[in-house]
């Protein structure tokens, strides 16, 4: 049975798992790098990058010897070469690159936002496209069609911030620590989403596929601050209203988001939703999106949650190459940024 050693370090996660091509996975390691960048309140570049380095062999050899198998049991390699962090997606390639030549193994490129919304193909079991794909996550927040796992075109996006980055930075404001998703998630189980008033940028628009967060922080600042005035020392905010801030936080950006997806779904006529990435890991979220397919009768799909923050297990796409023998060579270079969603138009004018 062929087997699958699949890597992953396109931003602050070194990960390796291998997959046999009945998609079930014999190992699976993720060696997070949270403590280097705590302090930082972000991810630092240089730091992930340089933590990768140290990382990528014990993990790796840690995912062979979980799976019970050596290098000489292996059929390929993968690796996700885009988009990411451009140090970070280096240290993954190079190890990958590595082991393609020096075992003689096909090497197979994953597009790690592909390989996210290919998590809920894994946790379905079946096949679950053509479907609308939903990426939330540190780095991105774009909605595709999807027409195959390989086949995606892009319909909207953020236009300033991704979905995740907003949670990190609102909860660095707030005191609340890193990555801020989850701390936040679990400050606002005790707050009033109501208490503050904010924006739901974009959302009325039922023209655009778009979102906007970065004026949803700013608005999060000022009403913590006052207009003008510098940020203070988060610790010295009151614990209710940093919980309050909390959930009314939570309560707009989910807003945008599952307000969006509806929108796609409507706009398309598709009724299948995919979402991947760190952010479809919050609890409320998938609460929300969980309420609104009940409603509007659209089939759901959202990974657990160790399949909706970085792994290597969702690299089990490269098994749709693998089968189509869609190989690179080791010229194979990163392509660390995306291209703007470029909105499509509808023949009504509309974007669709
Ligand atoms: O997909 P991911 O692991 O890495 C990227 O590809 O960016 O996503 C990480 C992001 C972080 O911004 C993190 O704060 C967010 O996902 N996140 C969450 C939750 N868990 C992780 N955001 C909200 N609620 C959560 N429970
Ligand atoms: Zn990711």
């Amino acid at each position: 049975m062929p087997l699958i050693l699949t890597i992953e370090s396109t931003c602050d996660e070194t990960a390796a798992a291998v997959i046999n091509d009945r998609l079930e996975v014999l190992s699976s390691v993720v060696a997070s790098q949270e403590k280097f960048h705590e302090q930082f309140g972000g991810v630092v570049p240089e730091i992930a990058s340089r933590a990768h380095v140290e990382r990528i062999l014990p993990v790796i050899d840690s995912a062979l010897s979980k799976a019970g198998i050596g290098l000489a049991d292996l059929d390929a390699v993968a690796v996700a070469n885009r988009p990411g962090l451009a140090g970070s997606l280096l240290v993954g390639l190079m190890g990958a690159k590595t082991l393609a030549l020096a075992c003689d193994l096909p090497l197979i490129a994953i597009d790690h936002l592909q390989a996210h919304i290919y998590a809920c193909r894994l946790a379905a079991g079946r096949d679950v496209f053509p479907c609308i794909g939903l990426i939330v996550s540190g780095g991105h927040s774009n909605i595709y069609r999807c027409q195959s796992p390989l086949d995606f075109t892009p319909l909207g996006g953020t236009i300033d911030d991704a979905a995740g980055e907003a949670f990190d930075k609102v909860a660095s404001m707030l005191g609340l620590g890193f990555p801020g998703g989850p701390a936040l998630q679990r400050a606002a189980e005790k707050g009033d989403p109501k208490k503050f008033r904010l924006p739901r940028p974009l959302l009325d628009d039922d023209t655009r596929l778009a979102f906007s967060f970065s004026g949803l922080k700013t608005a999060v600042r000022y009403q913590l601050y006052g207009v003008g005035r510098p940020e203070m020392d988060a610790t010295a905010l009151d614990p209710q209203l940093v919980a309050d801030m909390a959930a009314s936080f939570q309560a707009a950006i989910i807003d945008c988001l599952a307000g969006k997806a509806v929108l796609a779904l409507r706009q398309t006529g598709f009724n299948r939703l995919c979402i991947g990435g760190g952010v479809a890991a919050n609890r409320p979220f998938r609460e929300r999106m969980e309420q609104l397919a009940a409603k509007h009768s659209f089939e759901l799909h959202i990974p657990p949650l160790s399949l909706c923050t970085d792994n290597a297990v969702m690299g089990a796409i490269a098994f749709e190459k693998f089968k189509a023998q869609q190989f690179e060579t080791l010229e194979l270079e990163i392509s660390a940024g995306l291209e703007r969603p470029k909105v499509e138009r509808a023949a009504n004018g509309r974007s669709a």
